[in-house]
């Protein structure tokens, strides 16, 4: 059986977690691979709906095992939190397990999020401040406690006063901010261990024993590739890549394992945070798509910026990832619009580009140019066939399909399961 990567194509916020949780029902295993809390899911199963940042979307699927990879930074009060909530209300976490190279999300990592942002005014990223990029870097600098440090306290005690040494001279010396106490941090994270101890894995393995075993695995991306931090709008970006690339890296697979790479995209554009959005739009439509399309963020609330499908962005994440098809989710919000518009290239300086370039100075210059299709105002939400879709809309998709050079295998009407239409198949 293949392994299929669900990558976002945007910003994020592209409905990735419907279209993993709705595929989950077919697969053995779901690993999410990147990100941490930032990510935002929200999910309508027959439990109700429900908002996960860390536990991977096929949670909700009784016979699908669920992998918190280790390309996944773990804040452990919020992975407390959410597997209490999915218990609560009947939803069995015996089959989540986390890879036990995941890093964990310290209280520094929070508070110099929060800091760094002060420091950068003007600049700010916008970040969701969950301690994301501080996290990475300490990944990357060799400073990261990982989950399975949670499992012996000598040496996460080792760890700890080594680092929390460092973080202070930081906190104190450079941002004036008062030190964190060993003792509480220690003591804190001993208790979150002894919570966490249970799904803490070699994960790789099990990913391995599912495909000797033939069984269909599910990669799932957080963020979007626009805000990879190489191919992204840099630095506007998150700090893991979302990149169907990243999904080994993230997991454990081997990059000859992934057979189809699933691209999920609304049918218009979103953004959250600062940086470039070439076709935001800062009007009525706007506002209106925002609120038909409740474009408030799932993790901070913050009103989500709308504008119109931007094919170029769209076609450069296909190439990026390699795409095998796309799902276009929420068709349904673009139901009242009489006209609408996409935009397939870039005007810079007097000329025309059709590529997405790659540094935010030029991207700040492009403006859009539009194509104009008409709308159908008509409801989607209850069409279940492709063939059943109004004339406008298959044109639409048509035209979606061809500027980015990929099938469309899914379109999603609503935030239910079964408000789905199956276009062509993913396999
Ligand atoms: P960070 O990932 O919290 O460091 O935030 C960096 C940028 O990525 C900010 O612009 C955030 O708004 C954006 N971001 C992070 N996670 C998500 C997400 O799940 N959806 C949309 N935007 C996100």
């Amino acid at each position: 059986m293949p392994v299929i990567a669900v990558i976002g194509t945007q910003w994020g916020d592209e409905g990735k977690g419907k279209i993993v949780d709705l595929l989950a029902e077919k697969a053995r295993v779901v690993v999410r691979f990147s990100g941490g809390d930032n990510a935002g899911q929200t999910i309508v199963t027959p439990y109700g709906k429900f908002n996960l940042h860390l536990v991977p979307s096929g949670i909700f699927s009784s016979h699908t095992v669920c992998v918190i990879g280790n390309g996944v930074v773990i804040n452990p009060a919020v992975f407390i939190d959410e597997i209490n909530q999915l218990n609560e209300r009947g939803v069995d976490t015996t089959r989540l397990f986390i890879s036990d190279r995941a890093h964990l999300i310290m209280p520094y990592h929070i508070l110099l999020d929060g800091l760094e942002e002060k420091a950068r005014a003007g600049k700010a990223i916008g970040t969701t401040g969950k301690g994301i990029g501080p996290a990475f870097a300490d990944k990357a600098s060799r400073l990261g406690i990982r989950t399975g440090d949670l499992l012996d306290s000598a040496i996460l005690m080792e760890k700890l006063r080594f680092i929390l040494d460092y973080k202070n001279t930081i906190l104190t010396k450079i941002y004036g901010v008062s030190p964190l106490s060993l003792d509480e941090v220690y003591s804190q994270y001993c208790q979150y261990g002894e919570r966490l101890a249970p799904y803490i894995r070699e994960t790789f393995i099990m990913l391995e024993e599912a495909l000797n075993r033939k069984e269909l695995i599910l990669l799932e991306s957080a963020q979007g590739t626009l805000l990879d931090p190489d191919f992204g709008t840099y630095p506007y970006t998150t700090s893991s890549s979302p990149l169907a690339g990243a999904g080994c890296l993230g997991s454990g697979l081997s990059p000859n394992r992934i057979s189809r790479v699933l691209g999920v995209t609304k049918a218009y554009f979103t953004r959250v945070g600062s940086g470039p959005m070439p076709t935001e739009l800062k009007d009525e439509t706007g506002d209106l798509i925002r609120e038909r399309g409740h474009e408030y963020g799932t993790t901070t609330g913050r009103p989500r910026r709308c504008g119109w499908f931007d094919a170029i962005g769209a076609r450069f994440s296909t190439r990026i990832n390699g795409f095998t098809g796309v799902a276009i989710t929420r068709l349904d919000i673009l139901d009242h619009l009489p006209r609408l518009k996409i935009c397939i290239g870039y005007k810079l300086d007097g000329d025309i580009i059709a590529y997405f370039p790659s540094n935010v100075a030029t991207l700040e210059k492009c403006q859009p140019v539009y194509e104009e299709l008409p709308g159908w105002q008509a409801p989607t939400i209850n069409v279940r066939q492709d063939e059943k879709l109004p004339t406008e809309a298959r044109q639409y998709i048509a035209r979606l399909e061809e500027l980015i050079s990929c099938p469309a295998n899914l379109i999603s009407v609503g935030a239910r399961r079964e408000q789905t239409i199956l276009k062509t198949p993913i396999l």
